[in-house]
C-alpha cells in the first residue's frame, strides 16, 4: 500500500511537505509527490504530522469483561485517537499473570490489526500482592511483555515491591506502580478535601499516593532498577518525582488527560462518570501537573482508558466503578490544557505522547523521527478543527466519558500503522 500525505507540517513546524509512505516506511519527503497510480492520496493541507501515539496505560477488558470493551472496540478507539501502540493493563479476568493470557492479548491485537496491543503482565499472581508472577516467561513469550503492573491495585507490600524491582532489573523490564497505600484509602471514593467533606464522600488523601511514590523511589534507588509511576495526580507527587530525578534515581511518570483538565469541583452533582482512581484532585494539583509535564518532570501522557458499562457508572456515586474513557479524547485534552495555553508546542506533543512513552518501555519501532527510512507509524492532526464529544458516538463499547457535550480542539484525521491506514476521517478500519 502506498499513501501520499499532501501538504503536512512535520511536527507542526516549517513549510508544508508531501510525505510518501510505501512498504511500511516513510519512503520520501518532498514536494509534488504523487506516488504510483493506485496510491491513496490524502489531502492534508495545513494539518500536522506526528509520530503515532503510544499509550502506556489502557484497559481493554479482554478477557473477561467484554461487555464493557474488548480488544477490537478498544483498538478502534485507539486508532481513532491517533495511537499506533497501546499497553493493555493486566487487571482482566483471568488476570494477565501468565504467558497464556499475555500471548492471547498480543495475538488478538495483531488479528484485529488496528494498533499494536502490547500486553502488560501482572507483578503478582492474581493481583493479590503476595507472590511474584513468572515475569521471565511472559517477557520471553510471543507477546514479549516489557512492562509489569498490578494497576487497579498497588503493590503495597514493600518487600514484594523490592523483589519485583530486583527481578525486573535483571530481566530488563519495567515495573509500573499504581501508587495507593490501601490502608489510607479504605472506603475512599473522592479526593480528601473540602469538596468531599461538603458532599459527604469518603476521602482519598494525597498522602496515600505520595507515600508510595516516595517509598518506591527509594526502593528503585537501592535496587538500581527503573520504576514508572502511573497516573500522577498530586502536586506533592510532582515534587517527589522532581527530587528523585535530581538524585539520579531512574524514575519516570505519566499523567492522564483527565487529571490535567478536570478537578473535584465536578463532583457536585454526584455523577458517577467523574469517579476515577486516583480521584480528580483540586485545581492547584492540575496546575502543578500541567507545569510538570511542560518541565519534563512528568515524562508523558497516558490515558488510563477505563471503560465501564452503563449500569456500572450511572448509579450512586460511591457504587460507581472508577474509570473514564480516554483514548479518543486524549490529544484534544492535551491541546486544550497544554498547547492552547502555550505550555507545550506540537513538537513537545510528539515527545509526551509518542517518543517518551516508546523510550520508557523500550519499543524500537515507535516514537521514531519523521524521516525517510523510518517505520510509518503516523498520526495526522487537524489543529484548527473542533468537535463536541458524545459518549455514544465513540468507538468504545462503553460511553463513560467525563467530557460529554464538551467542545474540544484538534481532530485526528488519519492514523497509519506500518504504512496502513487504520483510521481516517473518523472511521477506523484496517
Ligand atoms: O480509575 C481507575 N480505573 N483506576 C484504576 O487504577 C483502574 C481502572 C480500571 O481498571 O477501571
Ligand atoms: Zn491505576
Amino acid at each position: 500500500m502506498t499513501v501520499v500525505l499532501k501538504g503536512v507540517l512535520l511536527y507542526g513546524e516549517g513549510d508544508p511537505v508531501d510525505v510518501l509512505v510505501d512498504d511500511g516506511q516513510i519512503a520520501e519527503i518532498g514536494s509534488g509527490l504523487t506516488g504510483d497510480s493506485d496510491a491513496t492520496v490524502i489531502d492534508a493541507a495545513g494539518q500536522i504530522l506526528l509520530p503515532g501515539f503510544v499509550d502506556l496505560h489502557t484497559h481493554l477488558r479482554e478477557p473477561g469483561r467484554e461487555y464493557a470493551e474488548d480488544i477490537e472496540t478498544g483498538s478502534a478507539a485507539a486508532a481513532l485517537g491517533g495511537y499506533t501502540a497501546v499497553f493493555a493493563m493486566a487487571n482482566t479476568d483471568p488476570v494477565a499473570d501468565s504467558v497464556v493470557v499475555t500471548d492471547h492479548v498480543w495475538h488478538r491485537g495483531q488479528q484485529v490489526g488496528l494498533v499494536d496491543v502490547h500486553p502488560v503482565g501482572a507483578v503478582t499472581v492474581g493481583l493479590k500482592g503476595k507472590q511474584l508472577t513468572e515475569m521471565g516467561l511472559m517477557a520471553a513469550g510471543v507477546g514479549k511483555v516489557r512492562m509489569f503492573s498490578d494497576d487497579g491495585v498497588c503493590v503495597d507490600d514493600p518487600l514484594v515491591m523490592r523483589r519485583a524491582l530486583e527481578y525486573a532489573s535483571g530481566l530488563g523490564v519495567l515495573i509500573a506502580q499504581h501508587a495507593e497505600e490501601p490502608r489510607l484509602t479504605v472506603g475512599a471514593v473522592a479526593h480528601e478535601g473540602p469538596t468531599a467533606a461538603l458532599l459527604g464522600l469518603a476521602g482519598w488523601p494525597r498522602a496515600a499516593e505520595e507515600s508510595i511514590v516516595a517509598r518506591d523511589a527509594l526502593l528503585a534507588r537501592d535496587a538500581g532498577a527503573r520504576v514508572h509511576i502511573c497516573h500522577a495526580s498530586t502536586a506533592g507527587t510532582v515534587e517527589l518525582i522532581r527530587w528523585a530525578k535530581e538524585q539520579g534515581i531512574p524514575i519516570t511518570a505519566e499523567v492522564t488527560p483527565h487529571h490535567l483538565l478536570l478537578d473535584d469541583s465536578r463532583l457536585a452533582d454526584y455523577d458517577g462518570r467523574n469517579r476515577v482512581n486516583p480521584p480528580l484532585r483540586e485545581a492547584a494539583d492540575a496546575v502543578a501537573l500541567r507545569q510538570a509535564l511542560a518541565d519534563g518532570v512528568i515524562d508523558c501522557v497516558a490515558t488510563d482508558h477505563a471503560p465501564h458499562a452503563e449500569h456500572e457508572k450511572m448509579c450512586e456515586f460511591a457504587h460507581a466503578r472508577p474509570g473514564m474513557l480516554g483514548l479518543q479524547t486524549a490529544l484534544s485534552v492535551v491541546v486544550e490544557t497544554m498547547v492552547g495555553p502555550g505550555l507545550l508546542t506540537w513538537r513537545d506533543v510528539a515527545r509526551v505522547m509518542s517518543e517518551a512513552p516508546a523510550r520508557i518501555v523500550g519499543l524500537p519501532d515507535q516514537g521514531r523521527p519523521l524521516e525517510v527510512g523510518e517505520p510509518a507509524n503516523l498520526t495526522v492532526v487537524d489543529p484548527d478543527a473542533r468537535w463536541t464529544v458524545t459518549g455514544s458516538a465513540l468507538a468504545s463499547r462503553s460511553d463513560n466519558t467525563p467530557y460529554e457535550e464538551m467542545e474540544l480542539p484538534a481532530v485526528v484525521t488519519a492514523t497509519l500503522l506500518r504504512g496502513r491506514i487504520t483510521a481516517r476521517d473518523g472511521k477506523a478500519g484496517a
